[in-house]
């Protein structure tokens, strides 16, 4: 089946067509980028022009490619997403002073995780995915899977990520505006840790950390399961929006001497080179290598200030042992690795993509988010209508039309 991922990013709308065979295998057969002006740090401010940007990318697609599309996926990111860990413990048996232990089932699993998110959850938010952390039973050791096991008292707790209605209907206009019924809609952090982490990175554990324009995401897996999955409302724009002020000049050359001449390593700049400013209003001197990183490493270190606030408030680093994964485009900055080292006191790793056939087409990070949302609905069986109540009807009726495009 023919998969069609888009990431509406704060400056780029990107899309990802991909085939999925009947044993999950995804390839992706071709990307593509445009930049638009309809959002703001990951959000969607202006619906006119999303929907334009929508239209013309996937339209972009379809002049290129014949397939006809079965399934669409679309992130979700900004300040307007929160989450929270719910938990509770519910009795399994009904009756009073009934000593008898029960057989815990699939239903009393549902029933505790249900009870668990219900003091959360308010009139103005929608769920976009619940994920279960861990099960207690009576005083036995935590698990993940309880089913089958016997006790008393069940506890389970719960990580939920919800969107703002309007933030969720706007995507849903955007949609239904070119009659796709199709589609799921995905938190973008998740999308963007599939692409660069494998089954063991999530057993093992991992911090990941991404960096886009206007945005940068922070993912924690342990144990196997997501801890973890924050927006922190800035990124690599606002470097490139200090470099405009400070250098007295317009954003494509700020932009190239962030890329290209800026580190963010205030130690391995140079305090005698002097750096060529085009455009600059900028009078006397030329700014140095060395005025540059200052600027540059004073914005990134507030990004990188926010994420490991989080960390440890979390405590995860001192159960995470692995390097951090730096990923996304702005993590290409000279240095940004390792002023990030030095400020958490641990080793990098910069994020790869894996678990996808590229058909040796090279993925730079800017398509991480939108290859990765493909990846994750695949692997977390989301291939399901957001649209259709009876889902599992629904799913089966994909996997049975997969199964004979593959067969004809
Ligand atoms: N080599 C590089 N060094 C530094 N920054 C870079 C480099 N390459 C790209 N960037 C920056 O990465 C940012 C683009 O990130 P991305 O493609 O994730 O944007 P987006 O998806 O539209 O935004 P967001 O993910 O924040 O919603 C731009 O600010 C760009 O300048
Ligand atoms: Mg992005």
């Amino acid at each position: 089946m023919y998969i069609l991922g888009i990431d509406f990013g704060s400056r780029y709308i990107k899309a990802a067509l991909s085939i999925v065979d009947q044993d999950n295998k995804i390839t992706i057969i071709d990307t593509f980028s445009e930049t638009h002006k309809a959002s703001r740090k990951g959000t969607i401010t202006d619906l006119v022009r999303a929907k334009e940007a929508f239209k013309s990318i996937v339209e972009k697609v379809k002049m290129k490619h014949e397939e006809e599309i079965d399934f669409y996926l679309i992130t979700i990111s900004g300040e307007g997403i929160s989450t929270f860990t719910g938990t509770t413990k519910i009795p399994l048996w009904k009756q009073e002073n009934e000593e008898r232990r029960i057989k815990i089932t699939k239903a009393h699993v549902n029933e505790v995780i249900k009870t668990a998110k219900l003091s959360y959850m308010t009139d103005n938010k929608v769920e976009l995915h619940s994920i279960p952390q861990e099960y207690t039973i009576d005083d036995q050791q935590p698990t993940q899977n309880p089913i089958d096991m016997s006790g008393v008292k069940l506890k389970g707790s719960v990580y939920v990520i919800q969107a703002e209605k309007t933030q969720k209907e706007n995507l849903v206009n955007i949609l239904s505006d070119c009659g796709i019924e199709n589609y799921r809609i995905i938190y973008s952090p998740l999308a963007t840790s599939e692409a660069v982490l494998d089954e063991d990175d999530k057993e093992t554990g991992m911090i990941m950390l991404s960096v886009g324009d206007q945005t940068t995401e922070l993912v924690i897996y342990h144990g196997g399961i997501l801890r973890m999955a924050k927006v922190i409302p800035f990124g690599s724009y606002n470097i490139t929006k200090d470099l405009k002020i400070l250098l007295k000049t317009d954003y494509k050359t700020a932009n190239e001497i962030k890329k290209e001449k800026a580190t963010a390593f205030i130690e391995d700049a140079d305090p005698e080179k002097e750096i060529e400013v085009e455009n600059s209003g900028i009078q006397n001197k030329l700014p140095t290598e060395e005025y540059v990183s200052k600027i540059v490493s004073a914005r990134l270190k507030e990004v990188y200030d926010f994420a490991i606030h989080e960390i440890y408030k979390g405590s995860y680093q001192r159960i995470i042992h692995s390097p951090v994964m730096l990923t996304g485009p702005g993590s290409r900055l000279k240095g940004a690795d390792k002023l990030f080292s030095q400020m958490n006191n641990s080793k990098t790793v910069n994020g790869k993509i894996c678990g996808i056939n590229t058909k040796d087409k090279e993925i730079h990070e800017e398509m991480f988010t939108v290859v990765g949302l493909i990846k994750y609905a695949v692997n977390n069986d989301l291939i399901v209508s957001e649209h259709d109540e009876n889902e599992e009807s629904k799913g089966m009726l994909f996997k049975m039309k997969r199964f004979f495009a593959d067969i004809f």
